[in-house]
């Protein structure tokens, strides 16, 4: 249990309060109090987790304590505890919203595994708020971009199946954002307020996709040290997102296949049946229906997951969306590094041309660059084919036709600091330009005095000879 969270014991009887501060105080941090009017205020100055309630109390009665908690909608779970001749009251004080009650005398080992589940809800209420404040307004549709006819058909296939309980699946190359939608699904569904899981099937190594999907029972398995509860049921009333589920074996699908059906499962090693309400929004870069064919894939689970299917194309396929792109993430990333830069009408060409292998995640990647490193208050074209070209010189430019190029930029998300980033960028541009200062100072739109500060304030050492 969790020394983290605050229980209130609120008895009368000093033998109750000591037996249960014993009880409790190894494994949390254990207030008493006597009297019924003390207690909502010492919840509102201590913000106690759990409040044990006895509920004949001097001063205000139990019942009446918690109506106002009701009323007021104090964040606290409240055990109450009830003489056995007056259990009818605490079956009132369950109506008015308490956990659950225990009977007096009353037994420890029961009451602990009230207090244990307790722990348990409390867990996943607090991933939830977290997942809340992550969130905040972060996934709501009008972040996800597009104005092509392909996301315009997108969104209006979403919009008409939000709220159902329809599996969905995304299928789409890398970068193209099949995440986002399906985050973009969820937070946007009547579902939001449950949590969003994300499992990625191709890198959980394989025999331990199953606890992590169904959870597992404590000693089901060497190293299975304590009960966990799986995906599928920490995101149930809530949405879990299946990443490239082409990677999926073939002896998960079924079981997967099942769960689906029959919305209920069993931990592993375990032999209660969980019923859960997940649902399933899968993604994959991989051609199912090829897979299907080679018998990798099961054909059954094949159309149990595409009732809704959502194809996103390459990014050098909806042109229309770049210039918005642009835009959008110029304007993430100024807010975000304190930055107001600009990005000239040719440079604009150039990128809205670009074939784009790694999608849109490239192209954030290049704006994102692009704002951190320039000097300037507007980037031209030059400074953008030079960076396209320091990252991958072997990358098709416009026109380039239709060759297979792999993603080229780095996944992008470690964050080095400027300095280290614009060092590293200026010893490519160096080593680019054979270390001759006046190309380089030319293609980053620098003057050579710059560039020389900047090696001097890098430590970087070229030789003589070399520079001119
Ligand atoms: N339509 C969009 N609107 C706004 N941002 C987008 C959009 N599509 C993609 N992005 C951004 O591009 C990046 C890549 O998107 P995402 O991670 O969703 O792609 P993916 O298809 O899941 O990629 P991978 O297959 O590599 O996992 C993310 O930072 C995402 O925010
Ligand atoms: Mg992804």
């Amino acid at each position: 249990m969790d020394e983290e969270y605050k229980i209130l014991v609120a008895d009368d009887e000093a033998g109750i309060r000591d037996l249960l501060r014993d009880l409790l105080s190894g494994s949390f941090n254990v207030d008493t109090v006597e009297r019924g009017d003390e207690v909502l205020d010492r919840i509102a100055r201590d913000r106690h987790d759990i409040l044990i309630l006895d509920l004949q109390l001097p001063g205000m009665n139990g019942i009446d304590v918690l109506r106002v908690i009701s009323e007021k909608k104090v964040r606290v779970v409240v055990v109450v505890i009830t003489a056995s001749n007056n259990v009818e009251t605490a079956i009132t004080a369950m109506k008015l919203g308490a956990y659950d009650y225990i009977v007096k005398p009353f037994d420890a080992e029961k009451f602990l595994v009230i207090v244990k589940n307790i722990v348990e809800r409390l867990e996943l209420e607090r991933e939830v708020d977290t997942l809340r404040e992550q969130v905040g307004e972060k996934f709501r549709f009008v972040n996800v971009i597009g104005k092509s006819q392909a996301m315009l058909k997108i969104f209006s296939t979403l919009e008409r199946v939000i709220d159902t309980d329809s599996t969905i699946l995304i299928s789409g190359d890398s970068g193209t954002g099949k995440e986002i939608i399906a985050k973009a699904v969820h937070y946007n569904s009547n579902r939001k307020q449950y949590p969003f899981r994300s499992l990625d099937c191709s890198t959980i190594p394989r025999d331990l996709i199953g606890s992590e999907l169904f959870g597992h029972e404590k000693g089901a398995f060497t190293g299975a040290v304590s009960r966990k509860i799986g995906k599928f049921e920490v995101s149930s009333k809530g949405t879990l997102f299946l990443d490239e589920i082409g990677n999926l074996s073939i002896d998960m699908q079924a079981k997967l296949l099942r769960v689906l059906q029959e919305k209920e499962f069993e931990r592993v090693g375990g032999n209660q049946i969980i019923k859960v309400n997940t649902r399933i929004v899968a993604a994959t870069n991989r051609d199912l229906r090829e897979l299907v064919k080679q018998n990798r894939f099961r054909e059954d689970l094949y159309y149990r997951l595409n009732v809704v299917p959502v194809y996103l194309p390459l990014l050098k396929e909806r042109k229309e969306d770049i210039p918005l792109f642009i835009d959008h993430f110029l304007k993430k990333y100024n807010t975000e590094f304190g930055r107001s830069l600009n990005i000239d009408i040719k440079a604009r060409m150039f990128l809205t041309n670009y074939q784009w292998p790694g999608n849109v995640r490239q192209l954030e990647n290049v704006i994102k660059r692009l704002v951190l490193l320039s000097t300037e208050k507007v980037v031209g074209p030059d400074q953008v084919k030079a960076l396209l070209e320091f990252e991958d010189p072997a990358a098709p430019g416009p026109g380039d036709g239709d060759l297979e190029a792999q993603g080229t930029l780095p996944a992008g998300g470690d964050i080095v600091s400027m300095d280290e980033m614009e060092k590293a960028y200026l010893e490519r541009a160096l080593e680019h330009f054979d270390f001759n200062i006046s190309s380089t100072a030319k293609a980053l739109k620098i003057s050579r005095k710059t560039i020389h500060n900047k090696l001097k304030r890098y430590g970087i050492v070229i030789h003589k000879t070399t520079v001119v």
